[in-house]
């Protein structure tokens, strides 16, 4: 039997809005990273977290908790095209960088586009983007990467990519687990 939670990370909303479809679609709870206290009863974990400068938000609280046996499931959420393989090699790399290889071994993972609002950013996070910005705009056009591409055409601006039939595959693939 299957015990499954979906735990996000989300600073803005698209991971939590994920989230919730998806625990919704699988029929299972699903709670924000910062509640989790204890995972011991799971043994199927989903972490949908929001991507920050190559960090996956609330990843590590929950990989605390993942019970030894657990099996988990990780899913971005960022603003990059997510059908690029650079730029999801990209992803695994900080992927990588913030999981066990012994557990990452034995992980899924999945990638969501999710949105920005410069309005709504706090100073840091606007601060920081200036940051990235202009270290984007530098790079020869032709050799600017996904992320520098979709940093530029966002900067500054409200976009949006989220759309929940991007969660096909993800419900396809748990569904075809339990
Ligand atoms: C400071 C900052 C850093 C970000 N870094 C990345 C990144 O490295 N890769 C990416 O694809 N998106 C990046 N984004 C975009 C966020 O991942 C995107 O806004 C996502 O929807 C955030 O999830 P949330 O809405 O659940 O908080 C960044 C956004 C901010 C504000």
């Amino acid at each position: 039997m299957m015990e499954m939670i979906v735990i996000y990370g989300s600073q803005y909303g698209s991971s939590k809005d994920y989230a919730l479809e998806l625990a919704k679609n699988i029929n299972c709870g699903c709670k924000d990273y910062k509640e989790v206290k204890d995972l011991n009863n799971y043994n199927l974990i989903i972490h949908v977290g929001g991507l920050f400068a190559g960090g996956i938000k609330g990843l590590n609280t929950t990989l605390k908790y993942l019970a030894v046996q657990a099996k988990l499931i990780i899913i971005t959420v960022g603003i990059s095209d997510t059908t690029s393989k650079v730029n999801i090699d990209n992803i695994y790399k900080d992927i990588k960088r913030q999981v066990p290889s012994n557990i990452l071994e034995n992980t899924l993972i999945f990638h969501l586009r999710g949105a920005i609002n410069y309005q709504k950013l706090s100073v840091v996070h606007r601060f920081l983007m200036s940051l990235v910005y202009k270290q984007a705009i530098k790079v020869d056009p032709e050799k600017r990467s996904e992320e520098d591409k979709a940093i530029i055409a966002t900067y500054n601006n409200k976009v949006s990519f989220v759309d929940f039939a991007q969660l096909k595959p993800i419900i396809d693939a748990i569904n075809n687990l339990i």
